[in-house]
């Protein structure tokens, strides 16, 4: 065994150890015991939870800033408060980058950045996932401009290293300023409950410029950024449960664009049915009922890993495998808001998808969608082109398509939701769906507008009869069915085995997008 000990060897190998000790303390025990107090992790322990025992190898240790102004010549630290380097997750190659607040807050410098820099491409070149564990009062205030430099040095290589390797970035402390933006061109934001926050002004500036009171926890915490903002895509009750959460995530992609995600290992027999399927769906079309119970349903052994779990709810994205294949889930979720469509839903479905193709996972759709959200605040807000988004990205996907209509596909949303017309490769219907232009209340007040108002006391019978009429003529799946947009009405029953020999049928699926330099998404 080798001696490392810095009080043994030869002056040589001792100058190394007491490098490499320094740098494995970082800004000291007592700095790390404050991380503790805070409810927070070390950063070296951050990497041992989510690496595999013993694989991980650093880079950089031994850098340190040059600053030479505010006394900082003589205040260096080896690592220079950020740990970086390459290890194994399940087996495969990831490279990361851990920010250290026991050294200067964790904040950003020249050196720091360049470190950061340097695994990002090398994740690149060798397709590997990049991840960032972000704890950092920022900018290092005593570099100025070189620091800002650095942060657009990192924005950068995010920019171009999106679709090509999946990018997931940890939120486990404080995230201020303009580094916030790095984690927001990742695919994934984790954050840690009561520990983490996301802002670009902080409250005391808010407090000055617009006399607003909000605490930080208000204004960028994790529960905001879950279920108000968007921001952040899994909330976490602690560091180890963020960590093991983001070790989850990956087991269900591929390295890089270029690779398919790795297969499961489920045992979970690719023909089994679920009797339960074929009332799950009400029988009154107002009636709701919840999505998630038909996504555990048909998955490998009812493991779905939900994203944005706490965000427009009204319709569900996540992860899960079928016949231990990946795939992105996207479901309208009558349970909440009826399913509709609206801005925040179609932003987080869009994102969903688009990250969906760019990593070769399939996309399973479950629609039952009446439409999307009239009103005011929609339409002022730009439902127009947030909708867009979600059909944009549908009709670009290349990936295998399937879609499976439960019930409702009224109107644009039918249009929107992965339907034959946006190049879906297999569209599958239960016997319970309407696809109609509009419900029927809605049409019959349209088209028999003079006979209801001539029907006078008799208004509402006529109403029910026009109603039922409508119903029976278009409030099914034969139309459709008849033309040729939907390949199939299924039993519900019979969902997962339908949907793996889909996935079996398109596993060789190629097509693509004509030339160009890139589309013009409607931002
Ligand atoms: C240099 C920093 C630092 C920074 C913290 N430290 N932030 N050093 N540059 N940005 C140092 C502190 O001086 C302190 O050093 C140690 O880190 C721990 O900080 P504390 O303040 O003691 O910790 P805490 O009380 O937990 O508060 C953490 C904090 C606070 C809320 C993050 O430090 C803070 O407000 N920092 C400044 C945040 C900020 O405004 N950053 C710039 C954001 S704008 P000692 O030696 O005393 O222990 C930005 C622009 C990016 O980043 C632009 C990109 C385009």
């Amino acid at each position: 065994m080798s001696d490392s000990s810095p009080k043994t060897g030869t002056p040589a190998r001792r100058e190394l150890a007491e490098r490499l000790q320094a740098a494995r303390l970082g800004g000291g025990q007592e700095r790390i015991e404050r991380q503790h107090e805070a409810g927070k992790l070390a950063a070296r322990e951050r990497i041992e939870l989510l690496l595999d025992t013993g694989s991980f190898v650093e880079i950089d240790a031994l850098v340190t800033h040059r600053c030479r102004d505010f006394d900082m010549e003589s205040r260096t630290i080896p690592g220079d408060g950020v740990i970086c380097g390459h290890g194994t997750i399940a087996g495969r190659l990831v490279y990361l980058f851990a920010q250290d607040f026991t050294v200067f807050g964790g904040s950003l410098s020249e050196t720091n950045a360049r470190k950061i820099c340097k695994v990002m491409d090398l994740a690149l070149d060798n397709g590997a996932p990049i991840l960032g564990l972000n704890d950092s009062g920022g900018a290092r205030i005593q570099e100025g401009v070189a620091s800002l430099g650095g942060y657009a040095d990192i924005f950068l290589r995010n920019t171009l290293a999106s679709g090509v390797v999946p990018q997931i970035s940890a939120v486990m402390g404080p995230c201020a300023g303009g580094a916030v933006y790095s984690p927001a061109i990742t695919d994934f934001i984790f954050m840690v409950d009561k520990t983490s926050y996301m802002f670009v002004t902080g409250p005391d500036v808010i407090r000055t410029v617009t006399h607003e009171e909000v605490s930080k926890e208000e204004l960028g915490g994790a529960g905001t950024h879950a279920s108000k903002s968007g921001v952040s895509h899994f909330t976490l009750p602690n560091d180890a449960a963020c960590l093991q959460s983001i070790r989850l995530l990956l087991s269900y992609l591929p390295s890089n664009n270029l690779e398919d995600p790795p297969a499961g290992t489920s045992d979970d027999p690719a023909d089994r049915e679920d009797e339960a399927l074929d009332t799950l769906v009400p029988e009154d079309p107002n009636k709701p009922y919840d999505i998630h119970r038909l996504i555990r349903s048909v998955v490998d052994d009812g493991e779905f890993l939900e994203v944005h779990d706490r965000y427009a709810r009204n319709v569900v994205v996540g992860f899960a495998r079928f016949g231990n294949h990946s795939v992105g889930i996207v479901a309208n979720q009558p349970a909440f808001l009826a399913g509709v469509l609206d801005i925040d839903a179609s932003l987080k479905a869009a994102r969903f998808v688009r990250f969906c193709d760019a990593f070769n996972l399939p996309l399973v759709t479950f629609e039952d969608v009446p439409g999307f959200l009239p009103g005011t605040q929609q339409e002022f807000g730009g439902i127009i082109k947030h909708g867009a988004k979600l059909l944009y990205a549908f009709a670009e996907a290349t990936v295998p398509k399937i879609t499976v209509i439960t019930r409702k596909a009224y109107g644009g949303a039918y249009c929107v939701m992965s339907s034959k017309h946006l190049r879906t490769d297999v569209n599958l219907a239960y016997p319970s769906a309407e696809i109609a232009v509009m419900g029927p209340e809605g049409a019959v007040n349209v088209l028999y507008r003079r006979e209801l108002k001539a029907a006078g006391d008799g208004a509402a019978e006529l109403r029910t009869q026009l109603v039922d009429e409508y119903r029976h003529k278009f409030s099914n799946p034969y139309i459709a069915a008849e033309r040729g947009f939907v390949d199939a009405v299924i039993e519900p029953r019979t969902t997962r085995p339908e949907i793996i020999r889909a996935l079996r049928q398109l596993g060789g699926k190629r097509q693509s997008v004509p030339p160009k330099k890139h589309g013009n998404l409607p931002l």
